[in-house]
C-alpha cells in the first residue's frame, strides 16, 4: 500500500503516524491485565453444571433466524434487554466481524457496534479497506448483559446456534474477532488474547479462517495498543488474500 495512503488510514484509527517504523515492528511484549474487553484476564471459571445445548438453527433462513433470535427467552438476560441485536451488514460479505455482546447503545438501537467502540471499529475497517457496509457484523450474544458484564458461559452456549447459522449463511472468507471474550467463545479456547493474536485460527466445524485482535473498547482505553491492532489488521488482510478465490 502507498505510504501516504497508509498514513491516512492510520490517522483515521488514531494511530500517531510519527512513530519510528522500528517501534511499530518491534517484538510484542506480553500485554498487561485489563478489566474488560481486554487481554490476559483470569480464565473463565469452568461451570460445574453442563452447558445448555445450542438451539439447532442449521436449516433456518435469514428471516427465520432473525425471528428465532427476536423471540428467544432461553436466558434471564432476555428479560432485561430492550431488544435483541441480531447482526448487520452485507449478508454475502467476504469479511465477518464478531464481537462480544451488545452494550447500552446497541441495546437501544438494535444494531451491533454503534457506540464509541463502534466508531473506532468503523475506522479500523476503513483503514484496512473494508468499510463497515461491506462486512457482516455480529456478536456472540444477541442480548445485552446487564451493566455490560462479561457473558456467562451458559448464555454463550444458548446463543451459539444463532451465531453458527449466521456464519454458515454469510460463508465469509475471513472472520475478524475482536476481543478476548469473543475469541475464546468462538474458538472454544481458554487461551489469553496475547496468544491468540498473530495466528490463523479456524472456527470449529466450519473451518472458516479466523484472525483475532483487540476489542475497540479496549483500544479506546489503551490507545497505545492501536499500533498492534494495526499489525493484526494487516495480518488479517494477508490471511484473507491467502484464502480468497482468484477471480475467474
Ligand atoms: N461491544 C461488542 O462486543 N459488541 C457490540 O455490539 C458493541 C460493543
Amino acid at each position: 500500500m502507498d505510504l501516504q495512503v497508509r498514513k491516512r488510514y492510520m490517522q483515521a484509527m488514531g494511530i500517531p503516524v510519527w512513530m519510528p517504523k522500528a517501534s511499530v515492528e518491534e517484538e510484542i511484549p506480553p500485554a498487561p491485565p485489563f478489566s474488560k474487553g481486554g487481554v490476559d484476564m483470569p480464565l473463565p471459571v469452568v461451570p460445574s453444571s453442563p452447558l445448555p445445548v445450542a438451539p439447532d438453527c442449521s436449516t433456518l433462513s435469514w428471516q427465520d433466524l432473525r425471528t428465532a433470535v427476536q423471540s428467544c427467552t432461553r436466558c434471564a438476560i432476555s428479560k432485561t434487554r430492550t431488544q435483541t441485536v441480531f447482526g448487520t451488514g452485507n449478508q454475502q460479505a467476504a469479511w465477518m466481524v464478531i464481537g462480544e455482546a451488545p452494550g447500552a447503545e446497541e441495546d437501544r438501537q438494535g444494531e451491533p457496534f454503534v457506540g464509541k467502540a463502534g466508531q473506532l471499529l468503523n475506522n479500523m475497517l476503513l483503514a484496512i479497506g473494508m468499510p463497515r457496509e461491506t462486512v457482516y457484523i455480529a456478536n456472540v450474544l444477541k442480548c445485552r448483559p446487564p451493566n455490560n458484564r462479561d457473558p456467562h458461559a451458559d448464555e454463550a452456549a444458548n446463543c451459539r446456534g444463532y451465531l453458527e447459522r449466521q456464519i454458515t449463511l454469510v460463508n465469509p472468507t475471513l472472520i475478524l474477532v475482536v476481543g478476548r471474550i469473543a475469541a475464546q467463545n468462538l474458538l472454544q479456547t481458554t487461551a489469553p488474547l496475547a496468544r491468540l493474536r498473530g495466528q490463523e485460527h479456524h472456527v470449529p466445524v466450519s473451518g472458516t479462517p479466523v484472525v483475532v485482535t483487540y476489542h475497540p473498547a479496549y483500544l479506546l482505553r489503551q490507545p497505545s495498543d492501536k499500533r498492534k491492532a494495526w499489525q493484526d489488521l494487516l495480518f488479517a488482510r494477508e490471511v484473507f488474500a491467502r484464502h480468497a478465490q482468484p477471480p475467474l
